[in-house]
């Protein structure tokens, strides 16, 4: 998602440092930016000098201490807390002591991510939707100790971006994936059973309830290691057997059928 969110800051006239641990993973980024944009001067809603001068304002690196300058920083690592609270505390070194350090996560307390740093107040969720570029929400999660003026920041930045932010406080899963996460498991459940087809369950989703895809496959879309991971934030956050992952979605991801990003998932790619 962090090609995303590169891509929607610099079209927005930022400029944008974009870090990973690895040039190839940066090479991909930079190449899914620049399909995102052709999309847009395919359809002559961007002209090429436009999407030229938006990629120009995103510099690639592997650097963590690129990120010294930084006024607003968007971490999007992996959904794993000890990783996170690793970025975070170096994040807390590395930027200037005013920057906002937001994070995309999907689950992960943002109470515990601040509590990394020498400032939670500045600390706070930023949880876009995929594919970045298309959906509107942003979800702004408020920690136990962010602040109002974090969350103000947080609020116009979203809008600059041409995004709605809608904020809720922490809690496992926040208010996105606590309902959307119960429902794609419900999904695989159902496919476990022997109840439907994949193309059934898809099918009745889509047709029947107006959802754009149907939930096995937004499963495949988010990646079936990372429904995995929200689902048992879930289930040990909250304490109820109702979230409990489906034995066939472990099963998957013990397969390495991952999804999309695999090319294979509840659907082959
Ligand atoms: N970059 C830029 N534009 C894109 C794009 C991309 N990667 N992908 C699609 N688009 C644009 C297309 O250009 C098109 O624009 P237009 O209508 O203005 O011409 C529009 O989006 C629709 O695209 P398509 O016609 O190619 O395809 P669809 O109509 O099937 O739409 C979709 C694709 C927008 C992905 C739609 O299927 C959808 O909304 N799916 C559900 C997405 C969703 O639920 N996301 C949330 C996932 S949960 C999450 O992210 C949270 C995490 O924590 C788990």
């Amino acid at each position: 998602m962090g090609n995303g969110i590169a891509q929607v800051a610099a079209r927005a006239g930022y400029s944008v440092v974009m870090r990973d641990v690895k040039d190839e993973f940066l090479q991909r980024g930079l190449q899914a930016i620049d399909g995102s944009l052709q999309r847009d001067v395919d359809k002559e809603r961007l002209s090429t000098e436009e999407k030229q001068s938006i990629i120009e304002r995103i510099k690639s690196t592997t650097e963590l201490e690129a990120l010294s300058e930084a006024s607003f920083v968007v971490e999007a690592v992996t959904e794993n807390l000890s990783v996170k609270t690793e970025i975070f505390s170096a994040l807390d070194r590395i930027t200037p002591p005013d920057a906002i350090l937001a994070s995309n996560t999907s689950s992960i307390s943002i109470t515990r991510l601040g509590a990394a740093t020498e400032r939670p107040d500045k600390v706070i969720g930023m949880h876009f939707m995929n594919p970045v570029p298309v959906m509107k929400l942003v979800e702004v999660i408020r920690g136990l100790a962010t602040s109002n003026e974090t969350y103000e920041r947080v609020r116009s930045l979203s809008e600059k971006l041409g995004k709605t932010a809608l904020d809720c406080n922490d809690s496992p899963g926040f208010v996105s994936n606590r309902v959307l996460l119960p429902m794609i498991n419900e999904a695989i459940f159902t496919l476990h059973e022997g109840v439907a087809t994949r193309e059934s369950i898809d099918g009745i989703m889509k047709l029947g309830m107006n959802h754009p895809m149907g939930p096995l496959q937004l499963a495949d879309f988010i990646g079936l290691d990372v429904c995995l991971a929200i689902l048992n934030v879930l289930y040990d956050g909250l304490g109820d057997s109702k979230y409990r992952a489906c034995p066939l979605l472990k099963r998957y991801v013990d397969a390495g059928w991952l999804g999309k990003k695999t090319g294979r998932g509840f659907y082959e790619y």
